[in-house]
């Protein structure tokens, strides 16, 4: 990192310290970590036809009536945000970013594919994931989301944005939970019942991404399907695969080849 980027980054993390150094101290070497982390995969682990195997193992037709309706959807979204003065898109909340349309894509397929009645995700920030998985369990008229989030450790001013992409009229079927995902995750696990969507887009550490997957992994229903964002800078989704060969992996990259997502698909619906 070249002198000036470091210190336009480090300045508001330094105001951050003046204000709430604990909280500082704490998350940093994990947000450090996360950025740079080395991608353990190569281009050719992703499939270009993701979007298919994903249909495919949920038992879904191909092509799909449904998976372009997510464009005029995130249309929507991208227009209520900057009606609040928000931007779309990549490092919007602070260094994170909003879901991909690609993310996005496959959350509305599984939803509406799967018809899940437990959905669970980690990572809400502007909230377009919860607003997709949302408004496609409104299509299903069925079905819960949790939502865990730890708002941005590193920029309080952030904190009001926290699902502002969620409408009132989605929310009766939304629970927002505050906080760590280690913390939250696991009394959540052992109330909520059993799983059909998991999506991960908290902390992309592979300790934590691990850690959040085998939780969901312990009340995955069968043919259950996880998304799992960011799996470009570290091994914690392929560690998950190695371990659980009872679900089919598949990775798909954005368009641009910068990030990307894997999705795991529990054996049953295969
Ligand atoms: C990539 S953003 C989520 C984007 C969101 N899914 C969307 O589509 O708009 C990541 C979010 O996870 C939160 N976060 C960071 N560390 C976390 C942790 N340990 N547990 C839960 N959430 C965390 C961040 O503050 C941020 O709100």
């Amino acid at each position: 990192m070249n002198p000036r980027t470091l210190a336009r980054e480090a300045a508001p993390i330094l105001r951050e310290f003046a204000a709430s150094p604990v909280r500082v101290v704490r998350a940093l070497p994990d947000e450090w970590r996360q950025r740079r982390g080395k991608s353990p995969w190569t281009e050719s682990d992703f499939s270009d036809d993701w979007y298919e195997h994903l249909h495919r193992l949920v038992g879904a037709p191909w092509p799909c009536p449904d998976a372009e309706q997510v464009r005029g959807l995130l249309a929507d979204i991208g227009a209520l945000l900057a009606a609040k003065g928000l931007g779309t898109g990549r490092h919007t909340y602070g260094w994170y970013s909003d879901a991909e349309i690609e993310l996005c894509g496959a959350i509305w397929c599984a939803v509406l594919h799967v018809r899940p009645d437990v959905v669970i995700e980690t990572g809400v920030a502007h909230g377009v994931s919860s607003r997709v998985v949302l408004e496609a369990l409104a299509r299903n008229d069925r079905g819960h989301l949790w939502s865990i989030d730890l708002p941005h450790p590193l920029n309080h001013k952030l904190h009001g944005t926290t699902g502002a992409a969620v409408t009132d009229a989605c929310r009766p079927r939304w629970t927002y939970l505050e906080g760590e995902s280690k913390r939250m995750l696991p009394p959540l696990i052992a109330e909520a019942g059993e799983v059909g969507l998991f999506v991960h887009d908290s902390l992309h550490t592979a300790r934590n991404t691990l850690f959040e997957m085998e939780q969901a992994a312990s009340v995955m229903r069968p043919g259950g399907v996880m998304l799992i964002d960011d799996i470009r800078g570290h091994d914690g989704f392929a560690t998950f695969a190695k371990r659980h060969p009872e679900y089919t992996t598949v990775l798909c990259s954005t368009a641009d080849r910068m990030a990307g997502f894997g999705i795991a698909v529990h054996a049953a619906a295969a």
